[in-house]
């Protein structure tokens, strides 16, 4: 069963198509790889599925709904999370702070309830601290808890990002880029995290990466964009020998990870 539904979607910028007619679904429980050389148009992709940027054309539907002309903050209610390629947390504040502000759009209690019924309001905020905690255990986080997240390595900001990302319970989460920047130890890591991730937390995952060994080691479908033109879809085996995705990564050096 799909997930998300993406129909001919196209961004345009004054002359420039970034997306153009791409077509693809993210099956619920899966792992879905977006991969493509720099400037094909990936993150703008994610920014179209999360409401950042209006679709010149085309269609977007979770759960067979429509997302088309959603804020943000109306996409991620509906149940999308996402991180960036440049990470954004809040760098003077804690590590537990940065994954419980993650959390406040979504508690339920609103003013109206705070007033009328503190016990419940006390009750969500427990469970959302039981949530913090249980996902900075997962992403081995929690001997910092307390730290600024702006003093963590480079890795556990990452790392972080994702926590915080979760903490929406997301059906469907898109990290964009999540190895960037880490050493191959961090990226090994981060790739039995991730694979790990969609059973403990139930979660359907789309990722934009550069690292072919791990797009080829957690994927069960990967979507090839190069000039905002979806190229090739399949499994990790069809992409390693299509002969239009070697073309397309020829001479970037990603192709010998593959
Ligand atoms: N807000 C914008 N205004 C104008 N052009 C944009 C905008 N956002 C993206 N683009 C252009 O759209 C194209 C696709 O960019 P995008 O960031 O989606 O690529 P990408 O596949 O994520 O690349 P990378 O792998 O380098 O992150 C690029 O030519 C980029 O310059
Ligand atoms: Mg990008």
């Amino acid at each position: 069963m799909s997930l998300l539904e993406v129909t001919n979607l196209t961004k345009t910028f004054g002359g420039l198509t970034a997306n153009q007619d791409v077509t693809m679904n993210v099956e619920k429980g899966s792992i879905t790889a977006v991969i493509g050389p720099n400037g094909a148009g990936k993150t703008t992709f994610f920014n179209m599925i999360t409401g950042v940027y209006q679709p010149t054309s085309g269609g977007i539907a979770l759960e067979g709904k429509s997302l088309v002309r959603l804020k943000p903050h109306e996409v991620s209610k509906r149940g999308i999370a996402r991180t960036f390629q440049n990470i954004r947390l809040f760098a003077e504040m804690s590590v537990i702070e940065n994954v419980l502000v993650g959390m406040h759009t979504h508690l339920q209690a609103g003013l109206f309830s705070i007033l009328m019924n503190l016990r419940k309001t006390k009750k969500e905020e427990l469970e959302a601290e039981r949530l913090a905690y249980r996902l900075l255990e997962y992403f081995d986080l929690a001997s910092l808890l307390n730290e600024k997240a702006c003093n963590l390595s480079y890795g556990a900001q990452r790392k972080l990002e994702i926590a915080r990302a979760l903490a929406t319970k997301p059906k469907l989460i898109l990290l964009d880029e999540p190895a960037a920047g880490m050493n191959p130890k961090e990226t090994k890591e981060l790739t039995d995290i991730i694979k790990k991730m969609k059973h403990e937390f139930d979660v359907t995952i789309l990722l934009i990466e550069h690292d072919m060994k791990l797009v080829m080691e957690i994927s069960e479908h990967i979507v090839v964009l190069d000039h905002g033109v979806k190229i090739a879809e399949g499994n990790p085996e069809d992409i390693r020998t299509n002969p239009k995705v070697i073309e397309a990564y020829l001479g970037s050096g990603a192709i010998h990870a593959m």
